[in-house]
């Protein structure tokens, strides 16, 4: 039966490293609160103005698309997944189809916007179209540019401490071998707790237009008092966590969304050979581990040098994992994410 398989990986991240003691310099926090509760001790940050999650996913693109041993031109369809695109839209899909040059031929471009359980449901999406025998390469990006969004004074320090910038991108091709490529995806939402974990503007709910005197019909009620009160005063226009309740949360839907792909394919947990998990915080992939019962050795964690980069994270550690020599031919991989929506989801791969 025709189904997926990774036939390239890559990986980009700016230069720029950003230190918990650089953090320090602007705002209230310390190297030992970001390590104890995160594991972070420094991310990447990308250019402003230079870099963005377009530039970098083309960066992590042409490295994948290397390793699958065919050209840029031979994609035929883009699922891009970030929570932080160039643009409110059009979407980074038809950005990075122009940045790589191929706006000649017939394709398609779609964003995918579940944050942190973005990579997860853009290989989900992608493995469909190559099932369903709609197109032969497939590129699934994960990209974030948090850098240009964040608050870095201390009022946003429980969020700011925690994220950097990167891309990863993947090649997907059809193959009919069996038991290798994408063996299951597993995607699951629960909106109840949609603000618990967000950004609420620019949106049609809190006003688009920052920087404007103007927010929409100048109705006082609604148009001006909300708007202030909410973009302006509560700064809406910054991500908000409840960090809690994230981890509360997080904990129990992981090894959940893993045990649901392993069921659904008769493997157990000492099966695994690797776990990727989406790097939201060492303290949730440490937990999971424990819940799972896996050795070190077969959980592979990098949020220590990038942060939790949301879409990225997954297809940033799986590529490195492999290129170090973590992940060999024939290995179960099993990837899973938790994250704003709640959205949560896995995905397990004969590598
Ligand atoms: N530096 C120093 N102090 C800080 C910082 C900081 N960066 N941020 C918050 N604090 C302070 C708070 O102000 C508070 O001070 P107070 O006691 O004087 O009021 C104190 O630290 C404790 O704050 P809490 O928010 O209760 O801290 P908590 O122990 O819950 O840790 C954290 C916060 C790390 C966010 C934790 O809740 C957590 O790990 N949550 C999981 C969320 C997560 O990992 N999100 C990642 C992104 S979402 C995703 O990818 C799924």
């Amino acid at each position: 039966m025709l189904h997926s398989k990774i036939a390239g990986i890559g990986f980009y991240v700016p230069e720029k490293v950003v230190t918990n003691h650089d953090l320090m310099k602007v705002m209230d926090t310390t190297d030992e609160w970001i390590q104890e509760r995160s594991g972070i001790k420094e991310r990447r940050y990308g250019i402003k103005g230079v870099e963005t999650p377009t530039t970098m996913g083309a960066a992590a693109t042409k490295i994948a698309c290397e390793r699958a041993g065919i050209s840029p031109e031979e994609i035929d369809f883009i699922v891009f997944a970030t929570l932080s695109p160039d643009y409110y839209f059009p979407g980074c899909g038809v950005l990075l189809q122009r940045e790589l040059g191929i706006t000649h031929k017939e394709m398609g471009a779609l964003d995918i916007r579940n944050q942190c359980s973005g990579f997860i449901y853009a290989l989900s999406v992608a493995d469909q179209f190559i099932k369903a025998g709609m197109y032969k390469n497939v590129l699934v990006v994960g990209s974030e540019m948090h850098s240009m969004g964040l608050d870095f004074t201390t009022r946003g320090r429980n969020v700011a401490v925690l994220f950097g910038d990167g891309a990863g991108a993947v090649v997907l091709q059809p193959t009919t071998e069996e038991g290798k490529g994408i063996l299951t995806t597993h995607l699951h939402s629960d909106g109840t707790h949609a603000e618990e974990l967000a950004l609420l503007s620019p949106g049609s709910h809190g006003g688009y237009h920052l920087g404007t005197e103007q927010f929409g019909f100048p109705d006082v009620e609604y148009g001006e008092i909300f708007v202030y009160e909410n973009l302006l005063e509560n700064k809406t226009y910054y991500p908000n966590m409840n960090g809690q309740l994230v981890f509360k949360t997080a904990v129990t839907k992981f090894p959940e969304v893993i045990m649901e792909a392993l069921n659904k394919t008769g493997y157990t947990p000492a099966d695994i050979d690797m776990l990727v998990p989406h790097q939201a915080n060492l303290r949730i992939a440490q937990f999971v581990q424990k819940t799972l019962r896996l050795p070190d050795e077969k959980v592979y964690n990098n949020i220590m040098k990038y942060g939790n980069t949301t879409a990225a994270s997954i297809p940033i550690a799986l590529c490195e994992a492999w290129e170090a020599g973590k992940i060999k031919d024939g290995d179960l991989v099993c990837l899973a994410a938790f994250g704003s929506g709640f959205t949560w989801g896995s995905a397990l791969i004969r590598w």
